[in-house]
């Protein structure tokens, strides 16, 4: 399956987004990850939909949107109308086949999420519901910059073969949270072929370097 490199605009500085996303596409990223908090699902608050819309203009890649709100059904339409290509929600927010209907209906791909503490037999029913990607969390959410859960590595073996076991070898497995240079290629072993990287891109010193090493 093809690599795709999804850098987190939770590690830029928000002064300049635009800057940071025309980057991101100059220097070969596939997606740009954007981390919605909302305060009460993650106790941080980061931005909505009109950073979403404020950023579309500006890129013409892929807006990967992960959704750590509770209540995310209130939330669609808008991230939907401010140009949302992928809305990711957790399933320990929400009731996934109704949130796939909804966002299969603004046209958008559906995507659903488990934290770490999530045993990964909960999103095997999202696979079945016609996911466009399934995201495995491999550090709490909430915070970039955090270290790597290595359990989640069985999590995504797990999850990968049931996706092959169903007929879906096609779908889409990202992975979010910790992943540097060191442990990309675990990660990609073990069945994941989106790859969002927040700390790892932004901190690096060449951008379009970094992102070319992590899709190996
Ligand atoms: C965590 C977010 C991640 C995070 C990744 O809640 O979902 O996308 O920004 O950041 P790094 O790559 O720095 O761990
Ligand atoms: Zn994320």
């Amino acid at each position: 399956m093809d690599i795709k490199i999804a850098p987190s605009i939770l590690a830029s500085d928000f002064s300049c987004v635009k800057e940071s996303v025309t980057a991101l596409e100059r220097c070969g990223a596939d997606y740009v990850h954007c981390d919605v908090m909302d305060g009460n699902f993650v106790p941080p608050i980061t931005f909505g939909a009109q950073m979403v819309k404020g950023i579309r203009p500006h890129t013409s890649l892929p807006l990967d949107c992960h959704l750590m709100v509770l209540h995310p059904e209130t939330h669609i339409e808008d991230f939907a109308r401010a140009g949302a290509d992928i809305i990711t929600v957790h399933v320990e927010a929400c009731d996934i086949p109704k949130l796939f209907g909804q966002i299969a209906s603004h046209g958008v791909k559906k995507s659903a999420v488990i934290n770490p503490e999530t045993p990964v037999e909960k999103i095997f029913p999202a696979a079945e519901e016609g996911a466009d990607m399934l995201l495995v969390m491999s550090v709490h959410p909430g915070w970039g910059g955090q270290k790597f859960i290595p359990e989640t590595l069985k999590k995504i073996e797990k999850l990968r073969s049931f996706c092959e076991k169903i007929g879906r070898s096609d779908l889409d497995i990202e992975v979010d949270g910790g992943i540097t240079e060191e442990n990309v290629r675990d990660v990609i072993a073990a069945g994941a072929n989106v790859i969002v990287a927040g700390s790892t891109v932004f901190r690096s010193r060449d951008m379009a370097k970094t992102i070319a090493r992590l899709r190996g």
